[in-house]
């Protein structure tokens, strides 16, 4: 009896592959949420390339996925670290982990911009505190105390009439991003660490905010 068995116990990346991962990447991610196999099923750690080479890590969710044009949504401050780094080099690395299911996501590719419309409409499924917070947050500089931000956060709820009062609009510089899936790796863990690998490659070529992709590519990697 081998101490590796031919099949993980997920089946996901069994032959024949399908052509395009969008689809079974789509599927993991419902599987994940519908499970809610984690606090935050959407949590990915996401990777940037600022300035001089500025390498950073940090987690965010993803809101949407685009399985047909294959992006993934993510909102931040654009003036945040990352942002920053986003408007030096727009591209992205990110990786999902879902431990309970033994399945590691990762994509890289281009970042655009959200349309406004995006996230005007993200924005406004916020509770109003998290838009008072994200309209007061200069995220990632520096702040006194954290006294200091718990007043700042209170004198603009007041400012805003507590719970009734007028909608808080979203501040110009908050909204989401667009992370475009050149490359998908699908990981699933299996017995004796013979994990399953498959990573799918497609050029894509940008077309205004858009890009145009070619046919996918994939191949399956040593563990
Ligand atoms: C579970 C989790 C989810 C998060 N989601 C977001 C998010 O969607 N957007 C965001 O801007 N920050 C999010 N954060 C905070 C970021 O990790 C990070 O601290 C913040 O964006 C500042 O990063 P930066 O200084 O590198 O720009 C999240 C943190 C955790 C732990």
């Amino acid at each position: 009896m081998s101490l590796f068995s031919a099949l993980p116990d997920d089946p996901s990346l069994s032959d024949p592959l399908p052509t395009s991962p969008l689809p079974l990447l789509g599927r993991w991610m419902h599987e994940a949420c519908d499970g809610r196999v984690q606090r935050n099923p959407t949590a990915m750690t996401l990777a940037t390339v600022g300035e001089d080479g500025d390498l950073s890590a940090r987690v965010v969710l993803w809101r949407r996925y685009d399985e047909e044009s294959g992006f993934l949504v993510f909102h931040t401050n654009r003036e945040s670290r990352k942002g920053e780094a986003l408007a030096e080099r727009p591209e992205a690395a990110l990786v999902m982990h879902w431990d309970a299911l033994q399945r590691q996501v990762r994509i890289e590719g281009p970042v655009t911009v959200s349309p406004d419309a995006e996230s005007d409409d993200y924005w406004e499924t916020r509770d109003r505190a998290a838009q008072i917070a994200a309209a007061v947050s200069a995220q990632s500089r520096l702040i006194r105390s954290r006294d200091d931000l718990l007043q700042r956060l209170r004198a603009e709820e007041e400012r805003y009439g507590g719970e009734e009062g007028p909608p808080v609009p979203r501040p110009p510089h908050w909204g989401g991003y667009r992370v475009w899936c050149r490359h998908v790796e699908l990981w699933v863990g299996a017995e004796g660490r013979a994990h399953d690998r498959v990573l799918w490659s497609r050029a894509l070529e940008a077309s205004g905010d858009s890009f145009h992709a070619a046919d996918w590519s994939r191949m399956r990697l040593q563990p």
